[in-house]
Parts: structure tokens; C-alpha cells; sequence
């Protein structure tokens, strides 16, 4: 039972044991026609979940939140996708920097502490006539894992040594995603970029990119379809995802 005193956010929850991956879940109740806006599938077990770029996202069961949130954002269109992982990453961010210092969203939509890695999103939306009829967001977010087999990973427990609830990080969670929802639904987008690009890793500070080659520069924005702008001794460059990298 969600207790955060939401609108339409956790008003409906699916809780497993166990599940393969929340986000195919939550895919096949969208496709049964039985997902109303905020419905949270969520499980203490994930054993096949799902990364970005064909990743698998491993969690320790019962440690860490691994939860997928159903919307149906008609009011955005396909260009505006990424307003979606701006509101995810912001409500992350949010949360976390009430426990820990140094919380960094890195392009597109994970969540940093220092250079090690403590949440991930995978969002997976069907687009019709050109709108967003379904969205799946899926959160992985590490809380009381202990030890990580990648060294580049890391859990609020093992910045902080602070065990945390689980279920009260979810209701924060779901709450501040709300709030933003709710921003994004008002059209009122200035601000939740403005917070995005203030809480971004390596935003404008020199550094060096890797594309077909490496090249120095400075992150100067995100283009309103999500690209990372970098500005660079030879002009301003646009990358997508899985064009550019860095840290
Ligand atoms: C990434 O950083 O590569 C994204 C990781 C997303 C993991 C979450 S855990 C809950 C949901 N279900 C999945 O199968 N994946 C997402």
C-alpha cells in the first residue's frame, strides 16, 4: 500500500514476488487494456532486467527499488520524448540528494554520485499519430546493496552507510515524479529544463568526448529532441544517444 498522498501516481500498484522484468510487465498490462495512468508494477525480485543499449540491469532482491510506472502522456508529442526523461531523472535526483552530496544526472537519464553509477531508467514509448499514447518507465535505483560486482557502481547505503525503507524512498519518489508530471502536463517545461541541465553532469565544464574520435569541449545544452550539444573548437556539435561518450 503506497501512503504518499499522490493524485494519480501509485493510486493503483502490482506487487511481485518475483518477476522477470517489471518493464515487460507493465508492457503486457498496457496491452491488455488494463493500465490507468500511474499504475506501478514493482518487484523485490527482478531475474531479467532490462538496460539501456540491450543491457541487462542486475539488482540484489529485496536490497534496492526496481519498479516500472505506467503513463499514457498523450499531451506530448514524439519530438518532446525526452521531457519524459527529464521529469524521471529530476525525481531520482531529487531523492537522493536528500542522503547524499555530489548526486549528478548524466545524459541522457542516469544517476551519478561521483563517477559511479546508483540508478538507471529505461523508458519504452508506443507513439500514435504522432502523440505518446503509452509510456513504460522503468527505475532501477540502488538503496541498500552493499557490494557491487562493478566497481563503477554504487548504492545510497554504500555512500552514506545508511540503511534507508524502502517503501518510504518509493512514496518520496512517486511524489516528486508527480509534482513533475504535473509540471510537464501545464506545459510549463522551462523550469524542469533549466533544473536538468543545473543538476547535469559535466555541464559546461571542458572535457574529453569519445566519437569516431576523441575531441575535447563543453557541454552547452540539450536540443528540445534530447540531443547533447557540445561546443567544440570547431563549432557547435549534436549527438544522440549512443553517439557520444564521456565522463
Ligand atoms: C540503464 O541504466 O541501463 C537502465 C536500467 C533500468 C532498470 C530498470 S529496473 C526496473 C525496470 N525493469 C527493467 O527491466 N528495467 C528497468
Amino acid at each position: 500500500k503506497i501512503l504518499a498522498k499522490t493524485l494519480f501516481m501509485g493510486k493503483k500498484v502490482i506487487y511481485l514476488p518475483t518477476c522477470h522484468s517489471t518493464n515487460d510487465v507493465a508492457t503486457e498490462l498496457i496491452k491488455s487494456g488494463a493500465a490507468q495512468e500511474g499504475t506501478i508494477v514493482i518487484t523485490e525480485n527482478q531475474t531479467a532486467g532490462k538496460g539501456q543499449r540491450g543491457n541487462t540491469w542486475y539488482s540484489e532482491p529485496k536490497k534496492n527499488l526496481t519498479f516500472s510506472i505506467i503513463l499514457h502522456p498523450r499531451y506530448l508529442t514524439a519530438t518532446d520524448q525526452f521531457y519524459l526523461n527529464i521529469v524521471a531523472s529530476l525525481a531520482i535526483y531529487d531523492v537522493l540528494s536528500k542522503y547524499i552530496n555530489h548526486v549528478k544526472v548524466k545524459w541522457p537519464n542516469d544517476i551519478y554520485v561521483k563517477s559511479k553509477k546508483i540508478a538507471g531508467i529505461l523508458i519504452q514509448n508506443t507513439i500514435k499519430s504522432n502523440r505518446i499514447e503509452d509510456s513504460v518507465l522503468g527505475i532501477g535505483l540502488n538503496i541498500n546493496q552493499q557490494e557491487f560486482e562493478l566497481e563503477s557502481a554504487t548504492s545510497v547505503f554504500k555512500e552514506t552507510g545508511i540503511e534507508l525503507d524502502l517503501q518510504k524512498v518509493l512514496e518520496d519518489l512517486i511524489q516528486s515524479l508527480e509534482n513533475n508530471i504535473l509540471k510537464l502536463r501545464a506545459n510549463n517545461v522551462t523550469s524542469l529544463k533549466e533544473q536538468y541541465l543545473s543538476n547535469l553532469l559535466g555541464y559546461e565544464e571542458e572535457r574529453l568526448f569519445k566519437s569516431d574520435s576523441e575531441f575535447r569541449g563543453r557541454i552547452i545544452g540539450i536540443s528540445k529532441d534530447g540531443k547533447l550539444q557540445i561546443e567544440t573548437f570547431t563549432g557547435l556539435k549534436e549527438f544522440n544517444f549512443k553517439e557520444v561518450s564521456f565522463l
